[in-house]
């Protein structure tokens, strides 16, 4: 309804009725008190205070788009999951995001970037919640809360610290692998256009004779492999903090919509045990000349969200989201995080946080869930319970009965995954360092970390870097330690 005085809806309360006014509040002659009676008042003040939910714990910072996902290779033999499908199309949601830094921090800080994916299939919401690195820094969940307090504030200062990470990283060498990453050209990228994804963990796919096969996921952009060097991204920082947001906002507004090519790598089920190193270890990847990359299908990104909080904020992405086909591996990180998502949803969101927009599955729902704060779509089911007489929901055992397992028995422990022939925290750093930058990707490799170093870092924890980096690569090692006058 249009107000009569513009062409324009009218103002009302949030329970559709006409205001009187959106300028002034009511009070007692114009120069007295305001009254509690004034209800669009009180209304206004009080949703403006709960205009937040807390934001992510990790990843605050990010930008996302609607889009779909075509598949453009028959990988039917490895998978029977729906949406990998030969000529299927699927709608989806990504995220990008950054890790450390706050809602508004600036994208162009150095840090990984979260690569988030929610696959809206006929079986339910597929979520492959990535990083832009096909590895991370630790191997065991146990591991990750302190791991992120490391690159976060100081309770005393509230300040990030360069000593802090510093000191985690080379406490923690299995992280030399990603902090190569890190360090090197791709811990900025250009923009979230133009950087890789990748699922990072082992899963597990099974084709439709119950065959599995482990598998990992790499998603490379369609628009080139590009960075920032460190001067241009704090020079960014300053200028505009939210360039990369405002990047991929613009490019899909303007009809450039960016997209990426998925591949897999596929280990048969039975290399797992004998395979050189441990397939599972997060800190690893799978050489390609051992597993080379497969197609499956293009992604593109080609619409922005009509509302920034409803569709984005509230985005809910949980590695635990697999549809039939697509299973867990005992990654030690991946096992922890099937638990973590939901459950900061619950908190951050709230319960009933997979019935809101970008949450909502578009195939039918008939879980035996009920009830909670702000629920509003009504239980699908005629009595709360399983098994009822009333028509159910029931499991179809049939199709769906077999879950995707693997064989495992033993003793209770506290243990690191068994050590095998090339299992070491150091080696494929090095091969980075080595065989797959050039000489201009090493310099500023170094470059970066001086820089880094040289910004509040203790002499004790400045020399274990040095070491760390040495063990990484000797002459690269060597390189920066003469940077510090060979310490
Ligand atoms: P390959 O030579 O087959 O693969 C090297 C891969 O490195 C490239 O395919 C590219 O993957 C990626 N790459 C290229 N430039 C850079 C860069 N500046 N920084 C980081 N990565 C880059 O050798 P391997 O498979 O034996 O791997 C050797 C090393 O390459 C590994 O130790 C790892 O550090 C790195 N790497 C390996 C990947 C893998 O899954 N095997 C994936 C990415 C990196 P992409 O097209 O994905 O960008
Ligand atoms: C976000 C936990 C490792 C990728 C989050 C969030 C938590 C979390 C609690 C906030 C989610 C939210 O509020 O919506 C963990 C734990 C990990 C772990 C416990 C290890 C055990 C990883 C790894 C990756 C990753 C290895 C990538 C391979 C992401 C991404 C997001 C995220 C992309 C942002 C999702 C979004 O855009 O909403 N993580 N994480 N995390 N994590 Fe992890």
């Amino acid at each position: 309804m249009t107000s009569s005085a513009h062409d324009v809806p009218r103002t009302t309360t949030n329970a559709g009725i006409p205001v009187e006014s959106d300028e002034h509040s009511l009070s007692v002659g114009p120069d007295g008190p305001l009254l509690l009676q004034d209800h669009y008042l009180i209304e206004k003040m009080a949703q403006f205070n709960r205009e937040r939910v807390p934001e992510r714990v990790v990843h605050a910072k990010g930008s996302g788009a609607y889009g779909f996902f075509e598949v453009t290779n028959d990988v039917s033999q490895f998978t029977k999951a729906d949406l990998f499908q030969p000529g299927r199309r699927t709608e989806m949601l990504a995220r990008f995001s950054t890790v450390a830094g706050e809602q508004g921090s600036p994208d162009t800080w150095r840090d990984p970037r979260g690569f988030a994916l929610k696959f809206y299939t006929e079986y339910g919401n597929y979520d492959l919640v990535g990083n832009n690195t096909p590895v991370f820094f630790v191997r065991d969940t146990i591991k990750f809360q302190d791991f992120i307090r490391s690159q976060k504030r100081r309770p005393d200062n509230g300040l990030r610290d360069n000593d802090m990470q510093w000191d985690f990283w080379t406490l923690s060498p299995e992280s030399a692998h990603m902090v190569t990453w890190l360090m090197g050209d791709r811990g900025i990228p250009k923009t979230y256009r133009h950087m890789n994804g990748y699922g990072s963990h082992t899963y597990m796919w099974i084709n439709g004779g119950g065959e599995r096969f482990w598998i990992k996921y790499h998603i490379k952009t369609d628009q080139g492999i590009d960075f920032l060097t460190q001067e241009e991204a704090d020079r960014l920082a300053g200028e505009d903090g939210d360039v990369h947001r405002r990047d991929l906002y613009q490019a899909i507004a303007s009809g450039d919509a960016p997209s990426w090519t998925m591949y897999v790598q596929v280990m048969p089920f039975d290399d797992a045990p004998d395979y050189r190193f441990n397939p599972f270890d997060l800190t690893k990847v799978w050489p390609h000349g051992d597993y080379p990359l497969i197609e499956v299908g293009r992604m593109t990104l080609d619409r922005n969200p009509e509302d920034f909080f409803v569709h984005i904020e509230q985005a809910a992405f949980e590695p635990s989201n697999m549809v039939p086909g697509i299973g867990p591996s005992p990654d030690k990180m991946l096992l922890g995080r099937l638990f973590s998502y939901p459950d900061t949803h619950r908190y951050r969101i709230g319960p009933n946080y997979a019935q809101l927009p970008p949450n909502r599955p578009h195939s039918v729902v008939s879980s035996y869930a009920k009830d909670g704060p702000m629920r509003y779509e009504p239980s699908q089911a005629a009595r709360p319970y399983a098994p009822n007489s009333y028509g159910g929901p029931a499991a179809d055992t049939q199709n769906f009965g077999d879950p995707a397992g693997w064989h495992a028995a033993g003793e209770m422990v506290r243990e690191a995954y068994k050590l095998r022939r090339d299992d070491d925290d150091f080696g494929q750093a090095g091969t980075q360092v080595r065989k797959v930058l050039d000489d201009a990707a090493r310099e500023r490799l170094v470059n970066n970390v001086v820089g880094h170093l040289s910004n509040g870092v203790s002499r004790p924890v400045l020399l274990r870097a040095l070491q760390y980096w040495r063990n990484v690569d000797k002459a690269l090692g060597d390189r920066i330690a003469a940077r510090f006058n060979g310490s």
